[in-house]
């Protein structure tokens, strides 16, 4: 009896031995293949934005040109894992020893270019302090635009203080394990310069608020129709900022007359002159984030059939009209 339980247990250590040592084995061989395919499909893949600083055929642009550089998988990887200057790193998860290998055949499939290209992100110019950092010196304009606006509105949602925004840009794969983004130096994006970047986002611009709206139109009671316009601030209630000074305006569809509409704030039908139509206007104080307001709308006649659309504007914490936000639909 004793025999056959560790006759077993000797099964089963082997199988466990073999289970661990078996894919270690292609490890120990050496690097893995690679095929140019593969690399063009992952170089192109809207999951991966390394394009957005080599250029799209790896032809050069914030960072240098790849094509045709005859780069070895271990530079390549050496790059990757641990960058010599600026660019981010990526782990495994977001760009795997196979990806590696099969990026060095598809840019060694590639000729070398006359010279590299453009940036895709370029600095304004006079542009101030904060906006040079994070264009030229950090490269987040590469991915991000030059004013910052995704990350501005991932910081409002949650309410971020500048530990969270650093948390983002050096530890970004603790939140977003096999996110687009890699995971920045210390060294070579030192925290003096982040906190620059950080006062001019958050101080200057100033960060932006969720708000989205959502209008769908029901058929009523004949030749009439009612909208209900649903705006709400998607940030994480009692964490994310609030909007304030709210400007809600619903158009009236031509050949429609508006015969009720909610009571809150409702400031009635004006004539909107840029656009040649009427707008049902309510003004708001305030959305605190998690936060939803509902509008109603019942305008009469056949023009109702075509749709009616809404533009919700806010003061606060915004400036110059850059978030407005637009709802279309059709009954
Ligand atoms: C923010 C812009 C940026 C992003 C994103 C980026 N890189 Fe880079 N890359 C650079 C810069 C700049 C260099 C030059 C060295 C440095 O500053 O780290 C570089 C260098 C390299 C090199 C070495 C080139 C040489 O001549 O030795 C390779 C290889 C490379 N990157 C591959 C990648 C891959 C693969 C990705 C995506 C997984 C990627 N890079 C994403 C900016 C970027
Ligand atoms: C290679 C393109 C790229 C570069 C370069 C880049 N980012 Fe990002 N960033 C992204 C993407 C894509 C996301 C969304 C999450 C993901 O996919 O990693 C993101 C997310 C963020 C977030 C929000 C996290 C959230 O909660 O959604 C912040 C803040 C941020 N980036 C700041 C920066 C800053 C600051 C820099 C420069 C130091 C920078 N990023 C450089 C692509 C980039």
């Amino acid at each position: 009896m004793r025999r056959v339980i560790i006759g077993m247990f000797a099964v089963a250590v082997t199988a466990v031995m073999v289970f661990l040592v078996y894919p270690l084995v292609p490890a120990v061989s050496g690097q893995p293949r690679g095929t140019a395919e593969a690399g063009k499909a992952y170089w192109d893949a809207t999951t991966t934005w390394c394009s957005r600083c080599h250029g799209e055929t790896g032809q050069g642009a914030y960072g240098p040109d790849l094509a045709g550089r005859g780069l070895s998988f271990e530079q390549f990887q050496r790059a990757v894992r641990r960058p010599w200057g600026v660019m981010p790193a990526f782990t495994e998860q977001q760009a795997s020893e196979q990806n590696i290998a099969d990026l060095v055949a598809y840019f060694d499939s590639l000729p070398k270019v006359a010279a590299p290209g453009p940036w895709r992100t370029t600095v304004p110019a006079g542009a101030p302090l904060g906006q040079r950092l994070l264009i030229e010196t950090a490269g987040c304009g590469q991915c991000h635009g030059d004013v910052l606006g995704f990350p501005r509105l991932a910081a409002g949602g949650v309410g971020a203080d500048f530990a969270q925004f650093e948390e983002w840009v050096y530890e970004h794969t603790k939140e977003f394990p096999t996110g687009r983004m890699g995971n920045f130096s210390k060294a070579r994006l030192p925290e003096p310069v982040l906190s620059e970047i950080w006062r001019y986002v958050s101080v200057d611009l100033g960060l932006r608020v969720p708000v989205t709206a959502v209008i769908s139109g029901t058929a009523a009671a004949a030749g009439s129709v009612t909208y209900n316009l649903t705006v709400g601030n998607t940030g994480t209630a009692g964490k994310g900022l609030a909007a304030g000074e709210i400007y809600i305006s619903v158009v009236v569809p031509s050949g429609s007359t508006v015969s009720s509409a909610s009571a809150t704030g409702y400031q009635g039908v004006q004539n909107y002159a840029p656009g040649g139509y009427d707008v049902a206007v309510w003004l708001a104080p305030r959305i605190a984030a998690g936060e939803k307001l509902t509008y109603t709308m019942t305008v009469s006649d056949s023009g109702a059939a075509g749709g009616s659309r809404a533009f919700v504007r806010w003061l606060s914490p915004t400036r110059g009209g850059e978030f407005v936000q637009t709802a279309l639909v059709r009954p």
